[in-house]
């Protein structure tokens, strides 16, 4: 069976989702306010980097399965099922999610709402919000009763965005009709063979947290080793590897270096404390607190071995930051572990020139005090100190010997683990990394 479907937000997730869903044959209305974006993307123009989606969104464009509108009334006469892929970014000067974008198109959309239909939020929310969104929706939609909800939580990778979305892991559905559950069955049925788990909404809405704050939790937990290891002289690296073998414990999301960045994890683990302390269970999450205190240590830890390797001080040193993303094979650079220490080496006068492959016109516009460079090699050019922030590929294969010629001095902080010692340390390269001795 193919769905008639709109998909309400056109960013990260919206994008994705729309493109995907015009691939597995659907009919597919994607709507964003920004008049510019839609206008882009219907000329098949992708405003992120993301493998594989490009050529998704075009495919989708030519077959006419996708298309892309402003028009809420269009989106409302058009679907039959509607997707909410709206962003829940962390509210300015608290830790709680805003919500405001997901209660602003569920009030668009609800006022033209005529006639039975799904509505799906795939947004990554407080638990309680799918309850709320059900009132609201009852209240200004026409159609009242007849239009039902469901909560989809979305798991994608960036980078991997299109891969998770076509090959996920599981798909978890918080829904009350049986109804809803054959829709959506149905909509996921070209999928194959792909675990189902049906709930309530808060389950599905605390699915999405706790798997995130898990991650999260991971990540901190070997860098709380890295810190030990640092003390005791112990290599963090050989820790993480030794625990890797152990199946209960798994080498994924255990790699020790500067931390987990991106706009999901660092905003997920603060939104959940912040609705957990609403619900009168904060005690059940104080240790995301640490989880997250441990991963800003990081930052500055990476700014203090750098400073070490520019000889006590970064005034009048230039330092070369190979990173700007919050990871590789993404242009994001929301809460960049790389951006924040490039940054606050500048502050602390080092003279910073960054390079990223992607990333660029991004961190340009966030971080404008900062230098960049159109190369590795000219990013690294006079410098005293070159620093790894961000493990892309092109970076791992660097020739140390090439890059030495280039740099003043052959100082290397490889805050990812992701440069073999042994090679640069054979150029001729003092090499440094975070929890290694
Ligand atoms: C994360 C989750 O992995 C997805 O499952 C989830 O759907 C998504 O958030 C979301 O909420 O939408 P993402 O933000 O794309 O995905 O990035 P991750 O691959 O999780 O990486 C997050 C950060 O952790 C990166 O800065 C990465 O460098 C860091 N990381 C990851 C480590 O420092 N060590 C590791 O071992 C793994």
């Amino acid at each position: 069976m193919r769905y008639r479907m709109t998909v309400i937000g056109s960013g990260y997730l919206g994008i994705t989702h729309a493109a995907c869903m015009a691939e597995l044959g659907h009919e597919v209305l994607a709507l964003d306010i920004d008049a510019d974006r839609i206008r882009r993307l219907g000329a098949g123009q992708l405003p992120i980097h993301e493998a594989g989606l490009e050529a998704l969104l075009r495919r989708g464009l030519d077959s006419g399965k996708l298309r892309f509108t402003t028009s809420y009334q269009e989106a409302a006469e058009f679907g039959d099922v509607h997707f909410l892929c709206l962003g829940t970014p962390q509210q300015q000067g608290a830790y709680a999610a805003d919500v405001s974008q997901l209660d602003a198109a569920v009030g668009a959309l609800a006022p033209h709402l005529g006639r039975e239909c799904l509505v799906v939020g795939k947004s990554t929310v407080p638990v309680g919000t799918a309850e709320r969104l059900a009132g609201a929706l009852r209240r200004l939609a026409p159609a009242g009763d007849r239009v039902d909800l469901a909560w989809n939580p979305e798991f994608l990778r960036e980078g991997f965005a299109v891969k998770d979305t076509l090959g996920p892991d599981r798909i978890v559905l918080g829904l009350r009709t049986a109804s809803a559950e054959k829709v959506l069955r149905e909509v996921y049925a070209p999928l194959g063979d792909v675990p189902f788990v049906v709930t309530d909404f808060a389950t599905a809405e605390l699915v999405k947290v706790a798997a995130n704050s898990f991650l999260a939790t991971k990540i901190s937990y070997i860098n709380a080793m890295a810190e030990v290891c640092e003390a005791a002289g112990a290599d963090v690296v050989r820790l993480a590897e030794a625990l890797s073998y152990d199946d209960r414990i798994g080498g994924r999301f255990l790699r020790p270096g500067l931390g987990f960045g991106g706009g999901c994890l660092p905003k997920d683990i603060r939104a959940f404390m912040a609705r957990a302390d609403e619900l009168g269970a904060g005690p059940a999450l104080s240790f995301l607190r640490e989880v997250d205190a441990v991963n800003l240590r990081r930052r500055d830890r990476t700014v203090d071995l750098a400073r070490d390797l520019a000889g006590g001080s970064f005034a009048g040193r230039r330092v070369t930051v190979l990173g700007a993303a919050f990871k590789p094979d993404s242009d994001d650079i929301r809460d960049s572990p790389a951006l924040h220490v490039a940054a606050e080496i500048q502050r602390q006068g080092g003279r910073v020139s960054v390079y990223d492959p992607v990333a660029l016109d991004n961190a340009r516009k966030a971080c404008p005090e900062l230098s960049y460079a159109t190369s590795a090699t000219e990013a690294a050019r006079g410098a005293h100190v070159l620093l790894l922030l961000t493990e892309w590929r092109e970076f791992v294969r660097l020739d140390p010997a090439e890059l030495g010629a280039v740099v003043a001095v052959r100082h290397v902080l490889d805050g990812r683990h992701a440069l073999d010692p042994a090679r640069w340390r054979q150029a001729g390269w003092r090499y440094r990394a975070p929890g290694r001795p």
